[in-house]
C-alpha cells in the first residue's frame, strides 16, 4: 500500500519538497506519495487533522507554520523542544510526534557537502527568529570555539544566547550588529529574513577571517543578496541554503522510512536547474 506524506505551508506552490521526496523514494524503492498542501493561515491544525483522517503517515511543515506545528504535537524530540519549532511530523494511530531536522540539515550541508568542519570555529549567527533558534543546538553539538548571535533587535539575540548559555560546550553571547566591530569569524550564517525585503544587513567591516565561509540559509536564482554582500566583504567561501533544504529533507526521510537517502546527485541536479533558470 502506498504511504501518504505531504508538506504544509502557505504559500506552497513553489515548494521543492515533493520533488525531493519523490527522488528519495525512487532511489530507496519506497512506495510513497508526497504532496504539497496549502494549509489555511488560520487553521493549520485542521489541515493536519484532515490529512491524518486520510491516512497521512508524515508531513513536513514550512513557513509560516513551524511554531503552530510545535504547539500541535503530542510528543516532541529533544531537538524540536529546544528549537521551539517543528518541521517534521510523524503520524501514527492518532498521535502526532514532532521533530526538527533543519539544524541537522544545516550541519550536514556545511560539514559533509562543503567539507567545512565546525569544531574549533568561531561562528556568527545572524538573526534571532525561529530559523536561527532551530539551528543553535546542532551547531553547539559540533564543538565550535564560540557562538555569537547578532540581531537587528539586540535584546532578542541576547535572550536567545541566554537560553542556550547553560550549554557549557562553548561560550555563547548575543547582541547587536554594531557590537560585532573588531571581531572576526570563521563561519557567518544568515538566518534573517532581511533579503526577502531586499534589505542589506548593517554589518561592520572585517567580519570574515581568512578562509571564512559565509552561509545563507536562504537560496534563490543566482547569488543571494547576503552572499553578494559577503563576497564584497571578503568572504572567501560562500554557500546558499539549497543544500540545507535537501539535507533537512533527507533527515526527515530517515525518520519516516529508516533509511538515509543519498543527496549528492539530487543536489547537483537542483543546482543545475536553478542556474539554468537564472536570468543573465
Ligand atoms: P524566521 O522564522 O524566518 O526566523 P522570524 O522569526 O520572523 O522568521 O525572524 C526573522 C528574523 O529576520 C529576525 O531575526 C529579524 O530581526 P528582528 O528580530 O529584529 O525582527 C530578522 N530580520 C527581518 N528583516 C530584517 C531586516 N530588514 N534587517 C535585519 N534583520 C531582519
Amino acid at each position: 500500500m502506498t504511504d501518504l506524506y505531504a508538506v504544509f505551508g502557505n504559500p506552497i506552490t513553489h515548494s521543492k519538497s515533493p520533488r525531493i521526496h519523490a527522488a528519495f523514494a525512487a532511489q530507496t524503492g519506497a512506495d510513497i506519495r508526497y504532496e504539497a498542501r496549502l494549509a489555511p493561515l488560520d487553521d493549520f491544525a485542521g489541515a493536519v487533522r484532515r490529512f491524518m483522517a486520510e491516512g497521512g503517515r508524515g508531513a513536513n511543515v514550512t513557513v509560516p507554520f513551524k511554531e503552530a506545528a510545535f504547539r500541535l504535537c503530542d510528543s516532541l524530540s529533544p531537538r524540536a523542544r529546544l528549537a521551539g519549532a517543528v518541521n517534521t511530523l510523524s503520524l501514527e494511530a492518532g498521535h502526532i510526534r514532532g521533530d526538527n531536522t533543519d539544524g541537522a540539515g544545516l550541519v550536514r550541508d556545511i560539514e559533509t557537502n562543503l567539507g567545512f568542519a565546525l569544531a574549533g570555529r568561531r561562528i556568527l549567527l545572524l538573526g534571532a527568529g525561529g530559523a536561527a533558534r532551530g539551528v543553535i543546538l546542532p551547531l553547539l553539538e559540533n564543538q565550535p570555539a564560540q557562538l555569537r548571535i547578532a540581531n537587528r533587535s539586540p535584546a532578542k539575540a541576547a535572550a536567545l544566547a541566554a537560553a542556550f548559555a547553560p550549554d557549557t560546550r562553548c561560550p555563547i553571547a548575543g547582541g547587536s550588529f554594531a557590537e560585532l566591530a573588531g571581531q572576526a569569524f570563521d563561519l557567518v550564517i544568515n538566518a534573517t529574513s532581511a533579503s526577502l525585503g531586499g534589505a542589506a544587513l548593517p554589518l561592520p567591516d572585517g567580519l570574515y577571517a581568512p578562509g571564512a565561509l559565509a552561509y545563507d540559509m536562504m537560496y534563490g536564482q543566482g547569488e543571494t543578496p547576503f552572499l553578494t554582500q559577503a563576497r564584497a566583504a571578503g568572504a572567501s567561501r560562500r554557500a546558499d541554503g539549497l543544500g540545507m533544504l535537501v539535507e533537512q529533507a533527507a533527515e526527515a526521510f530517515l525518520i519516516w522510512r529508516g533509511i538515509r537517502p543519498e543527496t549528492g546527485a539530487l543536489l547537483a541536479q537542483l543546482r543545475r536547474e536553478l542556474q539554468a533558470a537564472t536570468p543573465a
